[in-house]
């Protein structure tokens, strides 16, 4: 698995990953601009709770790694940006921790003491889940000291993978009953492919903290499995196969008023993230441009975040408003 892991990531580096012909959506949005603006940059304050955590910014590092040596590298470096920037953190899947016996590929997950007091999420696919597996991922959870858990629910990448788990039936259930019993929030998350309203109504009434709606638009896990698998994309039509990531924020917004919503899947600039927060995400989550800078250095990694959070604040300066709250006020962005 671990090798799968490493395949991954090299994709991811190579490219193309991205979606070719699908956008976000957020591109048809009209961030509010106004040349009256009465804030001062220096005092505009992005700060937010998310989880019961308090944020310095709106961001989430998305779920990347786990496993391999690279993946502590990619781990750790994430980690120690997330700390100075006093953002959250998404760790890989912990799949590969639950079947490890001698801890190596533990090790990986360990950040806890390079970032004290970042909200901390875990990770583990849906399909994997089995009742059976609830205590051994609650050890996991405590052993790295996470915060919350995120499952990933992904149909369409499983399917495209080699001998990916393409079973999903009864998968309700047992997300049901995980969410019930593990001592820890649990947020639901896509890939890349979009929840969008079917899937949140199937959401409804289940005791989850948050969805995390990982949108089209960005990277293509359909198109990273076929390039893993053939060296080649040999179904171009599917790996453009995707609930575009500002629809499906409209559409889980709608389905689930009151649920914490991550926004998520072709993240790139401070601009997406502002349209995302005033069309009701909670906080943004970016993934793929972490992960070179992420396997640089943690300067690499805090440089490219502190980028994207500088560019988020000149947002909120240039619409006139100086906190989130004010942002959110001025109601969703309008068609441009
Ligand atoms: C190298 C890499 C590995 C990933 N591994 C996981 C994973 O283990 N678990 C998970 O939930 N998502 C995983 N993802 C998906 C991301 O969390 C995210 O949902 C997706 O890449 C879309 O966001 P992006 O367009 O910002 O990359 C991975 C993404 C990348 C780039």
């Amino acid at each position: 698995m671990a090798t799968r892991k490493l395949r991954h990531i090299d994709a991811c580096l190579r490219g193309p990953v991205s979606y070719e012909t699908v956008t976000t959506g957020f591109e048809r949005y009209r961030l509010p601009y106004n040349a009256l603006t009465q804030t001062s940059l220096t005092a505009v304050d992005v700060s937010t709770m998310f989880l019961g955590s308090p944020l310095r910014a709106p961001v989430l590092i998305g779920a990347m790694t786990g496993g391999a040596e690279l993946s502590r590298t990619i781990n750790r470096n994430l980690a120690e940006a997330a700390q100075k920037l006093g953002i959250g953190m998404m760790l890989g899947s912990q799949r590969i921790m639950l079947d490890d016996d001698d801890g190596a590929a533990a090790a990986s997950f360990e950040v806890r003491e390079l970032a004290p007091d970042v909200l901390l999420i875990g990770n583990i696919g849906l399909a994997q889940l089995t009742d059976a597996l609830v205590p051994k991922l609650a050890a996991a959870l405590d052993r790295i000291g996470a915060d919350a858990l995120a499952v990933h629910t992904n149909p369409l990448q499983e399917a495209m993978q080699d001998n990916g788990d393409t079973d999903f039936s009864g998968s309700l259930a047992r997300l049901r009953q995980l969410a019930e019993n593990l001592p820890y929030p649990v947020l639901v998350k896509e890939v890349g492919h979009g929840i969008g309203a079917a899937a949140a109504e199937r959401l409804r009434d289940m005791p989850i903290a948050a969805v995390d709606v990982a949108g089209a638009g960005g990277t293509s896990w359909a198109r990273v499995e076929q390039l893993v698998r053939y060296g080649e994309v040999r179904d171009p039509a599917i790996a453009e196969w995707g609930i575009p990531t500002a629809h499906a924020l409209a559409e889980v917004r709608a389905t689930l008023p009151g649920m914490p919503l991550v926004a998520s899947g072709g993240i790139r600039t401070g601009l997406d993230a502002a349209k995302a927060l005033m069309m009701g995400a909670d906080v943004v989550a970016l993934a793929r441009p972490l992960l070179a800078p992420a396997i640089e250095s943690p300067a690499a990694a805090l440089d490219t975040l502190h980028a994207f959070i500088e560019e988020l604040r000149i947002c909120l300066h240039g619409c006139g408003v100086a906190d989130l709250a004010a942002l959110r006020a001025l109601g969703p962005p309008t068609v441009s």
